[in-house]
Order: structure tokens, then C-alpha cells, then sequence
């Protein structure tokens, strides 16, 4: 049966890709700009209740997001980067419209959005032969032998991708793709994830069953919201440096009191490279 926490993140997972589709974005030349839309033609992001979400409200930030990872892949397709891991990539459509010879794109989800995603793209007429759909449940799954199974190289520097991903990981999830991420990044990998971060000196795991009571009624799916320091350490402790980690690309995401005070909650943007 799926749980509410389920349909709340299927809902955020379908805004997502109907938000991003919505934007003018670039492409490669060998990319496909018509796949976004083809790949969301039928969702309508439907709330736990049955409403239709509105979209418009993630606009705001999707505006400075997809622009971020688009350049990211773009960039390192440009420079020689010839896989492309995008953790937890929903519908996303980077895959095809960053197409490039020689470039192999691995998209991993969970198992169920992974079948929807091969269907819809049976259905497109477009060339598909660059892009490994990946099973896998970062909870339970052990990343590095899921890349492995693939066919993803090691050996052969990767841009990995979490775009809105580690917030519905639980820490030891978090902790866990890292480890597996970070065995499998030859030197020249980056890493690229947006992460939730509260102001320093609130306890985390208060901040999250704070949003989790206030925003959902005790049955969200958010699940890690740290302070930038602990996510900048975590970075570290994995063997990545993070760029200008110094000043925070960002979009405020929400606010809610916690312990009585308001507290603004941003999505921040971490990219790294092996040290
Ligand atoms: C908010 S969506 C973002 C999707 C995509 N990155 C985008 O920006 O459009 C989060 C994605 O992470 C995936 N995800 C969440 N928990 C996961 C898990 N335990 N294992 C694999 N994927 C997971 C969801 O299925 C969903 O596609």
C-alpha cells in the first residue's frame, strides 16, 4: 500500500519535472529539448488528498536550480566528462537533452519510478542508447555495486548529480550514498547535491521533526535538514572539496518556528571535487 509520505514525495517528484519543463533551458547539439515534455505528458503532481498541486509555488525555486545542474552537465560534457551519474533523477531530462557521443548518462531512482521512466521513454522516438536506467534504493541498496552492475567505470571521472535528493534520505541513508558514491569518483569527479540547511546552533533532528509535525501532521517525507558546517564536514569526511565553500549558493526553500523562534530552512547548492 503506499503511505502518505510516498504520495507526498511522488507529488513533489512529478512538480519537479512539471516545473522544470517550464523554463528555458539549453541543450546539447546532439541533445533532445522535446524528451522533458514527452516524459511528463499525463502527470498532474496529485497531493496525499487528491488535489492537484500547484506548481507555480516551486517555480521560484526551480528558478536558480535547473540552471545550476543544467550548467553542470553541460560544462562537464564540454570538458571531456564522459559519465554522467544522476542520483535519484525522477522524470529528469538531462539524460537526453545534454545527449553527447561517447556519454554515458546513468539515471537512478527506486524500482517503481525507474519502470515508469523506461516506459515513457519506449514510447519517445529518440535515442535512448546513452542512458542506463538504474534501479535502486539508497535506504537499503549499496550504491557503488548497483553503479558497478551498470556498467558505470571507476575507473573514469563522473559528474554525480542529487539534484532535491538527500533531504528524503534519512542521515545514515545520506552517510551511506556518500560512501558508495565516493568509491566509485576517479580523480576529476565532481559531485554535485542540493542540501537542506538550517542556521547554526539548532539540533537537527529537532529542526526535522519540527518540520515534519508542523508541514505534514507527523507523516512527511523530509527527512535531513543539517547546519552548513556539518555539511560541508560531511563533504570532507567522504574525500570531496567543496567549491567556494565560503559563500553558499542558495534559495530559501521555507520557514517554520522551531523552539519558539522562526527559522528559515534553504536549499543550498554543494559542488565538490575529489581532493
Ligand atoms: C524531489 S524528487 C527530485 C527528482 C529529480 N532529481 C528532479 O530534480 O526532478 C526526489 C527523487 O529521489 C528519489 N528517491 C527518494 N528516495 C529514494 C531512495 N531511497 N532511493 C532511490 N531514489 C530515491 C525519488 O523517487 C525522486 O525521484
Amino acid at each position: 500500500m503506499t503511505t502518505r509520505p510516498e504520495q507526498t514525495l511522488t507529488m513533489i517528484r512529478e512538480v519537479c519535472a512539471l516545473g522544470r519543463v517550464e523554463f528555458d533551458r539549453p541543450h546539447t547539439a546532439e541533445g533532445d529539448t522535446a524528451a522533458g515534455r514527452a516524459l511528463v505528458r499525463g502527470l498532474q503532481a496529485v497531493d496525499p488528498d487528491g488535489e492537484p498541486s500547484d506548481i507555480s509555488l516551486s517555480m521560484d525555486l526551480l528558478a536558480p536550480r535547473a540552471p545550476y545542474f543544467d550548467r553542470l552537465v553541460l560544462d562537464a560534457v564540454a570538458a571531456g566528462t564522459r559519465q554522467v551519474v544522476n542520483l535519484g533523477a525522477g522524470h529528469d531530462d538531462r539524460a537526453l537533452r545534454f545527449r553527447h557521443s561517447g556519454v554515458r548518462f546513468f539515471d537512478l531512482d527506486l524500482p517503481d519510478v525507474i519502470a515508469d521512466k523506461a516506459r515513457r521513454l519506449r514510447d519517445l522516438d529518440t535515442d535512448t542508447t546513452g542512458v542506463a536506467l538504474t534501479a535502486v534504493d539508497f535506504a537499503a541498496d549499496d550504491v557503488a555495486e548497483v553503479l558497478a552492475d551498470a556498467g558505470h567505470d571507476a575507473r573514469q571521472p563522473t559528474l554525480f548529480i542529487g539534484e532535491h535528493l538527500v533531504l528524503f534520505l534519512r542521515p545514515a541513508a545520506v552517510q551511506r550514498l556518500l560512501t558508495g558514491v565516493s568509491s566509485r569518483a576517479a580523480k576529476g569527479s565532481s559531485l554535485a547535491l542540493t542540501v537542506e540547511v538550517h542556521p547554526a546552533g539548532l539540533d537537527s533532528a529537532l529542526v526535522v521533526s519540527t518540520v515534519d509535525d508542523v508541514m505534514f501532521g507527523g507523516a512527511g517525507p523530509l527527512h535531513t535538514i543539517k547546519d552548513r558546517e556539518a555539511w560541508l564536514a560531511l563533504f570532507q569526511q567522504h574525500g570531496w572539496q567543496v567549491e567556494s565553500a565560503a559563500e553558499p549558493t542558495s534559495v530559501d526553500h521555507f520557514e517554520l518556528p522551531v523552539t519558539g523562534r522562526q527559522v528559515g530552512i534553504q536549499t543550498q547548492f554543494l559542488t565538490a571535487t575529489t581532493g
